[in-house]
């Protein structure tokens, strides 16, 4: 595959492509061009056929540790504001279309935070260090952690968080519903948990899993009228897929169904 300075790609299981973040001695910092890198890492999985779910691990000390606050430090507003700083880590959940989970053991503070709550799914260790740490700087959440974290926990407890810069524990990430899973363990065993979910999605129809995370993203944007209304959309249309077929065919004949990805 093709050859990055900040990051690592492999398929370590069919199906599967994992993103390891790989600026050791920053703790992963995003830096500008370490995000173009994720980004063209994450289209060239999106756009592969063979691929059907996207990992994105850090190291067992760090997952993220924020936007690069040495890049930021200088920074004009004319500058951040004609540029449109950090609009490209948008990309990831406006352009993605296959599955992303996001395992997080270590520090996932500020950037790092919002990277992971961008992600489909989020898979932490217990001692992983979550925070929106902004305030402390000089400033706040720049790349969604506002938006995402409230929905995720509520308003009381975004506000406590944003405002005071407190971290919260990965077990904490599990009992707000942050996390989906938190693993006791460490990388190790946080990576397969991933892997074990990532395969199994893989393992699915590709439509019927676009389909799925397009719906779930919807409930976020749209009132319920609407958001119900929507699915049902969707999932008329996929009476159009063979996927449909054959995954109802084959549970009618007992057999394993042999998606088409049509
Ligand atoms: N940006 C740039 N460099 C960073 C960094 C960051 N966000 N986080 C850590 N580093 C660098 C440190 O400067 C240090 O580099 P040097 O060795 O050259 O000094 C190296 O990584 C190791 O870090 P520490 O020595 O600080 O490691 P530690 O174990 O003592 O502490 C830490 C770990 C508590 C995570 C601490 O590094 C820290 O507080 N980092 C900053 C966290 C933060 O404030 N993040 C939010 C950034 S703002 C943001 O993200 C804006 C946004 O919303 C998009």
């Amino acid at each position: 595959g093709p050859s990055y300075e900040h990051i690592l790609t492999e398929t370590p299981k069919p199906g599967v492509g994992l993103i390891t973040l790989n600026r050791p001695k920053a703790l992963n910092a995003l830096s500008s061009p370490l995000f173009k890198e994720l980004n063209d890492a994450l289209s060239k999985y999106d756009n592969d056929k063979d691929i059907g779910a996207i990992i994105i691990t850090g190291s067992e000390k760090a997952f993220a540790a924020g936007a690069d606050i040495k890049e930021m430090a200088p920074l004009s507003f004319a500058a951040a504001y004609s540029d449109n700083f950090i609009a490209p880590w948008s990309h990831l959940a406006n352009t993605i279309r296959k599955p992303v989970i996001a395992a997080v053991s270590g520090y996932a503070l500020g950037g790092g935070c919002e990277l992971a709550l961008m992600c489909d799914i989020l898979y932490c260790t217990a001692n992983a260090t979550f925070g929106q740490p902004e305030i402390k700087l000089g400033t706040i959440p720049g790349a969604g952690g506002s938006q995402r974290l409230t929905r995720a926990v509520g308003k009381s407890k975004a506000m406590e968080l944003i405002l005071t810069g407190k971290n919260f524990s990965g077990k904490e990430a599990g009992e707000w519903g942050v996390a989906a899973q938190v693993i006791d363990g460490g990388k190790e065993e946080l990576l397969a948990t991933a892997l074990k979910t990532a395969e199994t999605i893989a393992g699915y129809g590709r439509v019927s899993v676009i389909a799925g995370k397009e719906v779930v993203n919807k409930s976020q944007e749209l009132s319920l009228r609407e958001g119900v209304e929507y699915e049902r959309r969707l999932f008329h249309s996929l009476f159009g897929s063979k996927d449909q077929k054959i995954g109802m065919t084959a549970f009618a004949e007992k057999k394993k169904p042999d998606w088409s990805n049509e």
